[in-house]
């Protein structure tokens, strides 16, 4: 059968020689006119295969260039060579697919991640890349498994919609109506929208959690992960247009339960990837290194990748109250010294992502739990407290990400939670579904979403959150 292959990976962890086998793979390098080096993608660690000299036709030969994929066929034995423990002496080279050298993007030697994601179609084919989607895989595994352990029921929630979960207006819209003047209008000017696909102005999804909260009251436990859009015109080294998100909902969860299940769960999958996944995060790690060593000496970190890791997984998380946060940050050198961009005078303001990164990186040197922020700068589903200035949210800050979780309990109390709306301009009579859950049944719950991009990026060490998605959108960028 054509098929009949043995994996890169598989055969390179054998301890098994002396059998004939098949590979398949890319080539990496062609040295001497003799060895190739193969790479199928299980593992970054490519397989030597031996043409032996004088047993090749030169036109076989000559195609065997950086690219190029070809099927072997020999035999696996011993290797002479170091930092493998076997080769592959072939007795059959096949090329299965050309791959003209000169015009080939990628060369045996280290390119810069920009130019990489400008042929983010290729870039599969590098050791980075290779070992951050290698990870990227595990860690949604392991988000699955988590949650199936807990017998949480994964919900797929819809893309197309039409709420603004979220309440902040960043949506792309979906219609199917004409954009060039042509569009139905209503008589006052506006486009007439009941003429569109669904009779109505309908956009991509922010956040599953709306629907989440639904399934929640009828399953108890739930989550989702999917994708979500932002149309936020933000072009930083942590924001997408499109990312992944996880969101699970607990009927009766109060926010320290909450607390408690996203901190169980970041850490759980972080050991996963370490467990599954070391070969990759050492290179990673590696990788890291080498990139340190070219920043100046303060900017670096304390920690190497797997230390960092490690001391995660290890380490409570720092909880406290964003008031108390506020106190930390007025009071500190760097705000005295007005090293903030934006100076902390008084509660009530936002965080900065440079107010954020102080409190992990700089005053607690670990993930923490901000909770309770003021009701102004939070969504309006959050649960308001006994004092009527906070709510019961929670961001998680994670070491070089900033923010990876955003989450709260919710306003169960229907009365409280239209107060909520209406101060918000939220419309309820849009949102009377989400309200019925208020009406029949309602009860304590909890939920939060944690940025999938942001956990691969905090994981493999990587500093721009487009280099850990396979093709990303951003502003100006759709490319592939
Ligand atoms: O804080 P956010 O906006 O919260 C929600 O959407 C809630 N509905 C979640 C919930 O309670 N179910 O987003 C949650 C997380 C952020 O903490 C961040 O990690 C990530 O999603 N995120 C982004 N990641 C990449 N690019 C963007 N533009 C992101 N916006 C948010
Ligand atoms: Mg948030």
């Amino acid at each position: 059968m054509f098929n009949k292959r043995v994996k890169i990976k598989e055969m390179l962890a054998g301890d098994k020689a002396n059998y004939e086998a098949t590979v398949m793979g890319w080539v990496r390098t062609f040295r001497n006119n003799q060895f190739i080096a193969l790479n199928d993608g299980s593992t970054n660690n490519n397989l030597q295969v031996v043409a032996e000299l004088g047993k090749f036709d030169e036109s076989i030969l000559k195609r065997l260039t950086t690219g190029a994929c070809i099927k072997a066929i020999g035999e696996v034995i011993p290797s002479l060579g170091k930092g493998q423990k076997v080769e592959l002496k072939a007795t059959s080279i096949e090329i299965l697919g050309d791959s003209d050298a000169e015009k080939f993007p990628l060369q045996p030697k280290k390119h810069s991640l920009e130019f990489l994601r400008e042929i983010a179609h290729l870039r599969f084919r590098t050791n980075t890349f290779g070992a951050i989607f290698r990870v990227r895989h595990t860690l949604a595994f392991a988000v699955h498994q988590f949650f199936n352990n807990k017998d949480f029921v994964y919900l797929h929630t819809p893309i197309i919609t039409a709420s603004d979960a979220e309440g902040a207006g960043e949506m792309f819209r979906v219609t199917t109506l004409p954009l060039d003047g042509k569009a139905p209008k209503n008589d006052d000017g506006s486009i007439n929208f009941k003429e569109d696909f669904f009779g109505r102005s309908t956009n991509l999804t922010v956040s599953g959690q709306l629907e989440g909260e639904l399934a929640a009251m009828a399953f108890s436990d739930i989550y989702t992960f999917g994708p979500t859009f932002r149309a936020e015109n933000s072009n930083t080294a942590r924001h997408l247009a499109e990312f992944w998100m996880i969101e699970p909902e607990v009927a009766f969860n109060d926010l320290e339960d909450n607390m408690n299940l996203a901190e169980e769960f970041i850490k759980y999958v972080i050991k996963y990837a370490m467990e599954h996944n070391k070969e990759d995060l050492e290179f990673l790690a590696q990788r890291l290194e080498e990139e340190e060593k070219s920043k100046p000496v303060i900017d670096r970190s304390e920690m190497g990748l797997i230390d960092k890791l490690n001391f995660v997984v290890d380490n409570d998380f720092e909880r406290l109250t964003y008031t108390e946060a506020i106190e930390i940050l007025k009071e500190s050198n760097h705000n005295k010294k007005k090293k903030f961009q934006y100076l902390i005078e008084g509660w009530g303001v936002d965080l900065q992502s440079e107010h954020e990164r102080y409190l992990v990186e700089k005053h607690f040197k670990k993930p923490v739990i901000l909770t309770n922020y003021p009701k102004e700068i939070k969504s309006f589903y959050m649960r308001l407290n006994d004092d009527g200035k906070t709510v019961a949210a929670m961001d998680i800050l994670a070491p070089g990400i900033g923010e990876i979780v955003g989450g709260s309990q919710r306003e169960e109390r229907y009365d409280k939670l239209i107060q909520r709306m209406e101060e918000m301009h939220v419309p309820a009579d849009e949102l009377s579904w989400y309200l019925d859950t208020r009406r029949f049944g309602a009860c304590p719950h909890a939920g939060f979403g944690l940025g999938f991009e942001r956990l691969v990026q905090f994981v493999t060490g990587m500093g721009n959150i487009r280099d850990v998605i396979p093709f990303p959108r951003y502003p100006k960028s759709a490319e592939f």
